[in-house]
Order: C-alpha cells, then structure tokens, then sequence
C-alpha cells in the first residue's frame, strides 16, 4: 500500500485530501499540532509544530513515505526546514501554493510561464509587502515555499500546485457558504458586475483529486495552475446557488463596477468572487488539464457545499468564517442609489 504524509490535513482542502486518499488506498500519516481543525478517522497521527527542528526529526524518523501533500507551508525558511528534514524519507514533494506568487496576479492573465515574485527559500513571515490590488506577504511567502521544495527535491521529485479560489464543503474563508445563505435568504440580491463575466472557481475536490494524481509515483511532475476552465459565469455562479437553495431571490446586475466600487464596497470579500482586474479569472489552467486535471460544473460545488452547510457539522470555528459579506442594510442603500441612478438615466433618454 503506498504511503502518504500530509502536512496539515484537518481544514478544508488537507482534509478532503486526507480523506480522498484514505478511499483510494493510500495509508495516511498526517502531521500537525492538533490545535485547529479535525483528524479524519483512519490516519495516523503525528503531533508535532513544523516550527521546532526536534518535531521535524521526530516525524522524520516515522518515515518513509512515497509522498507527502503539503497544505500548510505559508513561511519560506520553515519549508525549507521540513523538505530537508523529509528529503531522505519521502519520494516527490507536492506542495500547494496559490496563483498569488505571481507578479501579475491579479491584474494580468497568467499561464505557469508568468513572472514569480522574487523570494528567497530561507525568508521569514515578513518578507515583501503588501500592494493594492497586489502583491501580497502572502504571495511572496509562498513564492519562497515553491523556491524551498524546488531546491531540496530537485526538478524530478517536485509538484508545485498553484490554485485559484478554492470552493466546495469544508470550506472556513466562507465565501460560497455566505453567497448560498445570501440567496437563500431571498429578495433582491445585489449582483455585482457583468453577468457574463467569466469565473474560475475550482472545487476542492478537484484540486484534491489532482494532488493525489501528482503524488503518485508515476504522476506528473512540474508547476501547475490549478483552476475551472472559466466556461462559467458569474451568472452560472448565483444561478446555480438560486436552483441549488429553491430560492426565489432575484437578482440585480449592478453591471458598472466603477460605480459599485464606489459605493465603498470592497472587492473580494464584501462581495465574494467579485473582482473588476482582468486577471483574477484569466489564469491558464491548460497545462494541468493536459496532465489529468479534471474540473466539474459549479452546479455541483453549489450541491455539494449546501448538502454540508445544512447537514449540521456545516459550521467552522475558524478564526476567518465571518471575513465575507456585506452588512444587509448597506445592500439595501446601494440597490436603492442603484434603483435612482437607472430611473434618472432612463428620464434622461
Ligand atoms: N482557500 C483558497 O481559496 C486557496 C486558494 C489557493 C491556495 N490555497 C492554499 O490551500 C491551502 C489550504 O489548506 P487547508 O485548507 O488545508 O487549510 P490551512 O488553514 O492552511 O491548514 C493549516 C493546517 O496546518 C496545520 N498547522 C498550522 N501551523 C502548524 C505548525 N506550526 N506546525 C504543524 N502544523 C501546523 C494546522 O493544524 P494545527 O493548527 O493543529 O497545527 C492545519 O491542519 C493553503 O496552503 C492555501 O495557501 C487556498
């Protein structure tokens, strides 16, 4: 039986590869703190703190594995600590980043060819900044994480994943979990920009199954952008949350996004998903597609999200579920200065 390490494994997208790869055979170690999240039945536990060189040994000394998933490497210097660590014990390193190391993101379309911020594999929390509408501290952190890997494992032995918005159940940033609620609350719903403005969210499930592909001994090696095939709009999206709740909520399309930023709402988690750069749903996911990538209809990652959110373990004590949404009477303002600037445009005519 082949033998899986995940780093992480007890939130969103390192629990659904926990329990993806329990179903599909694998043994499964995780390792983690056991401060946040929960243990998927079936795995063996290693408690310990990616942060201290005497856990690093510890969970080293349990190997070997063919593979380890890394969920949860957001600080350069502490990769770089655990790939040496589990270089001698593990077979190819598959580590999942973001779109966000890159330069470009998300102002300009990208394939893997794009310019990656420059991150050195031993920086610390701090490094880079914060720009507006990018880059960020994140984005660098990670860029420095892929860097870490890429060093200690070498071209052959390295998977750097780098998804878009991720959605689906499990999902703790909230951010298809506070549209569904919105929609089903019902009434007139403010839906921002174009209705035919192409999105790219990629189901965690996807992603999962995509990761497990990778770290099979004989599964693709390389960087990959892992996101939907942006064949779906921003309409698809809120329709499929209507059909999905039996909602009769309507929508209205506040389709100048100038004037909706504005307003004073901020993009990205007033209004989950909504982003007017041309960028943030323009990321090529060709490559991955081409190596096994398969991603399916938000229609489905709508199902699937509500299924859990009313199942009664849908709730997340997690300390960014209430990051996304906008104030409903601050809805309310905008849809009426809406209402009044299309009747004074209409008397115009
Ligand atoms: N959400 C998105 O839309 C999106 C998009 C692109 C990429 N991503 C990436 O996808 C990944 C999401 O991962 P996730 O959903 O599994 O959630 P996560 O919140 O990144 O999970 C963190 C895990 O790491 C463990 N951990 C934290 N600090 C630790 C430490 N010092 N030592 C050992 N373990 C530690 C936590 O458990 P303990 O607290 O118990 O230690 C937890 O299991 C992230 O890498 C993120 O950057 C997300």
């Amino acid at each position: 039986m082949a033998r899986l390490l995940v780093l992480g494994g007890s939130w969103f997208l390192g629990r659904t590869v926990v329990e993806d790869a329990l179903a599909d055979g694998w043994e499964v170690t995780t390792f983690r703190r056991g401060q946040g999240g929960t243990d998927v039945p079936g795995v063996t536990l290693i408690r310990g703190d990616r942060t201290k060189s005497e856990d690093l040994n510890r969970l080293a000394a349990a190997g070997p594995w063919d593979a380890v998933v890394d969920t949860s490497s957001f600080v350069p210097r502490e990769t770089l600590a655990i790939a040496t660590a589990l270089a001698p014990v593990v077979g190819r390193y598959v580590l999942i980043s973001t779109v966000s190391v890159y330069e470009g993101w998300p102002v300009e379309p990208l394939t893997e060819n794009s310019a990656v911020l420059e991150c050195p594999s031993d920086a610390g929390p701090d490094f880079g900044y914060d720009g507006d509408p990018g880059p960020s501290t994140y984005g660098f952190g990670k860029a420095g994480c892929e860097r870490a890997v890429a060093e200690v494992f070498g071209p052959d032995r390295t998977v750097l994943l780098r998804p878009g918005v991720i959605l689906g159940p499990y999902e703790y940033v909230g951010r298809l979990p506070w549209w569904l609620h919105r929609v089903a609350r019902g009434g007139r719903v403010l839906a921002p920009g174009q209705p035919s403005r192409s999105v790219q969210p990629v189901d965690v499930r996807d992603v999962s199954a995509f990761a497990l592909h990778t770290a099979k001994a004989d599964g693709p090696v390389g960087t990959f952008n892992v996101t939907a095939n942006g064949r779906e709009t921003m309409s698809d999206f809120l329709t499929a949350c209507q059909r999905v709740t039996e909602s009769d909520a309507t929508f209205t399309w506040i389709t100048d996004e100038e004037w909706l930023a504005a307003q004073g709402v901020a993009q990205w988690t007033e209004l989950p998903l909504w982003r007017t750069y041309r960028g943030a749903w323009a990321v090529d996911s060709a490559k991955a597609r081409e190596s096994g990538l398969t991603t399916r209809p938000l229609f489905d990652t709508a199902t699937a999200t509500w299924a859990w959110l009313r199942s009664g373990t849908g709730t997340v004590d997690h300390e960014r579920a209430s990051e996304q949404g906008i104030d409903p009477d601050k809805e309310r303002t905008i849809l009426d200065a809406w209402d009044a600037r299309e009747r004074s445009r209409n008397d115009a005519r």
